[in-house]
């Protein structure tokens, strides 16, 4: 199983969600940008500018533009393209997207961190009328998304 995470944009939670999402499906989990991974996920996560291909592994992807990581992202089952309830993340979601379906088509967008039914409704109407065939996952705004990062605990370990 491979699961690449990415958006251009910055702080909509691909770092938490990769963790997350390897902690509890026991996977490795490889990174290109600075954060605590390799210290609240020891053995398994590394950050490298030259993330290598292998099985079991979760990719947190702040940029992509480099061979090795497109590579990855045409080789995995699976893209998760997070997005938050705001103009800009839906613009870099749009770009991101069209950037990566012609080398991956199994995306996912994980529509997060909506507040209330404003911004959930916010949501729905860009993204379903943007993405007609591309599956949408909601996750409302929640503490245990920061609590990952600051306590090592997955989502699942916080339930
Ligand atoms: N469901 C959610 N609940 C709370 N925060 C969320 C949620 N989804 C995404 N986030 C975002 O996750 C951010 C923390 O992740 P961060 O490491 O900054 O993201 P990235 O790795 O994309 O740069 C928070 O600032 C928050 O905006
Ligand atoms: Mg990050």
């Amino acid at each position: 199983m491979i699961i690449s995470i990415l958006n251009k944009k910055g702080g909509v939670g691909k770092t938490p969600f990769a963790f997350s999402i390897a902690k509890d499906l026991s996977l490795y989990l490889q990174s290109n940008d600075t954060s605590c991974i390799e210290q609240i996920y020891p053995n398994y996560a590394v950050i490298t500018d030259t993330p290598k291909l292998i099985d079991n592994c979760v990719y947190d992807f702040g940029g992509f533009k480099s061979a090795g990581v497109l590579k990855i992202i045409s080789e995995s089952d699976y893209v998760i393209v997070p997005c938050l309830p705001e103009f800009n993340s839906l613009l870099r979601t749009m770009e991101t997207i069209d950037e990566i379906k012609k080398i991956n088509p199994n995306i996912i967008i994980l529509a997060t961190d909506y507040k209330d039914d404003a911004e959930l409704s916010f949501l729905k109407e860009n993204l379903e009328n943007s993405f007609k065939s591309i599956p949408i996952i909601y996750f409302k705004s929640s503490k245990i998304v920061k609590n990952a990062i600051n306590s090592g605990k997955s989502f699942i370990d916080a339930a």
